[in-house]
């Protein structure tokens, strides 16, 4: 909400919502301010008793569903709003009416994440719980039986946790001590575990990994990280026990995934999306992807279409399964490491559709001058932010490319997160 001319964040609120809240921090510039909730004096219409009691809008701590409490139309109300408003800048964009569910969204949108990520914490005397953490805190809290993750989940992160307790592991901050946890599944119900640790060779790990795969993990890897800093992975995982990767089908094509990479939490909502981007993105000779990851969108495309396929993508594991996904699917792409911050791959010829799918912080600046420089027909946009999309949008707006279609996805209910695509066409 805005206060005069500063926007303030009220934790656990909602827009539209009327709250009682107490300014904690202010950014140095005095634009920005962080609040705390004192009280909900009305209550917006349609509230509703969320599905969880570790959910902060029950008074639970975990910070992971801001916006459970609210139906899933207000849900889509407040979401179609935040990409008009994001997108309101971009010449010819009409405001959006509908948010995208996947048809296999439930009407409670609960087990849908594919993913659940961990911080290792112990409560109570020697219990070693996975947890989240308190929204806008370093409190870790817990979060035993979340029902939004695919319930393979929770069985997998139980028995780690009951592993861990009993072997008396050691938690960070405690020296070599485990960290995080992260753990994907397929809609099979195979799952693959990935370790933060402060050393690789701990003798408990092999016991952790064969708890986990005796609750269903196909297999589990292990990376270091004694760094004093948020990040959570970095350094490569390696194999600890079991498979390296499981196999999910993504509509036509089938995707080797692993818990160590990035994969979209929501699979069934990427597979439409991914089946959308390669219709708009149409018929090409040679197209890229850009921001890859595991290939999804462009073998997706490549599928269908059956033009040239080049992938560009930072993290080297990515890169691997990505070329197993190419091989696996009997198609014929490239793909390869680059660090895009420092501009466009050099070779690969000149496509004449390229897909972009950048993480949060958007396009990075020297892909955006590069590419309205080098001037393929299309760009199609997948984007899980839209104001870093709105602003990419208008750049290249303005550099002679038109908007021809936006559409919004519910990829993350119960959040006030939102994917879109975005096409672009070169004018003449
Ligand atoms: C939103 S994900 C999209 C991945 C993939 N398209 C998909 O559908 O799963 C963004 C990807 O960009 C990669 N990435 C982040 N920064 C990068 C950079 N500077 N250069 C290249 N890739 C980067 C991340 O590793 C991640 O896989």
């Amino acid at each position: 909400m805005e206060v005069g001319n500063v926007r303030v964040f009220v934790a656990g609120a909602v827009p539209g919502e009327e709250v009682k809240a107490v300014v904690e921090s202010m950014a140095r510039n005095k634009r920005v301010a962080w609040a705390r909730m004192l009280e909900r004096p009305a209550d917006i219409e349609g509230r509703v008793r969320a599905p969880c009691h570790h959910a902060a809008p029950n008074r639970g701590k975990c910070g992971g569903c801001p916006w459970m409490h609210l139906p899933a139309q207000t849900q889509t109300l407040l979401k179609v709003a935040r990409v008009n408003e994001a997108l309101s800048e971009v010449p010819g964009v009409q405001p959006l009416h509908r948010l995208h569910r996947a048809p296999e969204t439930t009407a409670d949108m609960l087990a849908y994440r594919a993913r659940g990520n961990y911080v290792v914490f112990r409560s109570g005397g020697d219990r070693v719980r996975l947890g989240s953490w308190q929204a806008r805190t370093n409190k870790p809290v817990k979060m035993e039986g979340c029902p939004i993750v695919r319930p393979v989940i929770n069985d997998v992160a139980d028995a780690i946790a009951a592993s861990m307790t009993a072997q008396k592991v050691p938690i960070h901050p405690e020296k070599w001590g485990a960290r995080y946890v992260t753990i994907r599944a397929n809609s099979e119900g195979a799952s693959h575990v990935d370790l933060v640790v402060g050393d690789a060779r701990s003798r408990w790990i092999s016991d952790v990994a064969e708890a986990a795969m005796a609750a269903g993990a196909v297999g589990v890897s292990a990376s270091v990280n004694r760094e004093s800093g948020n990040a959570i992975r970095v350094a490569d995982s390696k194999v600890v026990a079991g498979a390296d990767n499981f196999v999910e089908q993504m509509g036509d094509i089938s995707l080797r995934l692993n818990a160590a990479t990035f994969f979209q939490i929501y699979p069934e909502v990427a597979t439409h999306m991914y089946a959308r981007a390669a219709e708009l993105g149409g018929p090409a000779e040679l197209a890229w992807d850009l921001y890859c990851g595991v290939g999804g969108l462009g073998l997706t495309w490549q599928s269908r279409f059956g033009g040239a396929l080049y992938g560009v993508e930072s993290v080297p594991e990515s890169i691997r399964l990505a070329n197993l996904n190419s091989r696996d699917n009997n198609l014929r792409a490239r793909f390869a490491v680059a660090d895009l911050t420092g501009g466009l791959p050099r070779t690969r010829g000149e496509p004449d559709l390229v897909f972009v799918n950048p993480p949060r912080r958007g396009l990075d600046r020297a892909i955006r001058s590069q590419l309205q420089e080098l001037g393929p027909e299309r760009i199609v946009y997948m984007s899980c932010d839209p104001d870093s999309l709105g602003r990419d949008l208008v750049y290249l707006s303005r550099g002679g490319y038109g908007v021809t279609a936006v559409e919004a996805w519910d990829m993350m209910p119960h959040t006030q997160h939102v994917e879109v695509i975005a096409c672009l066409e070169l004018r003449n």
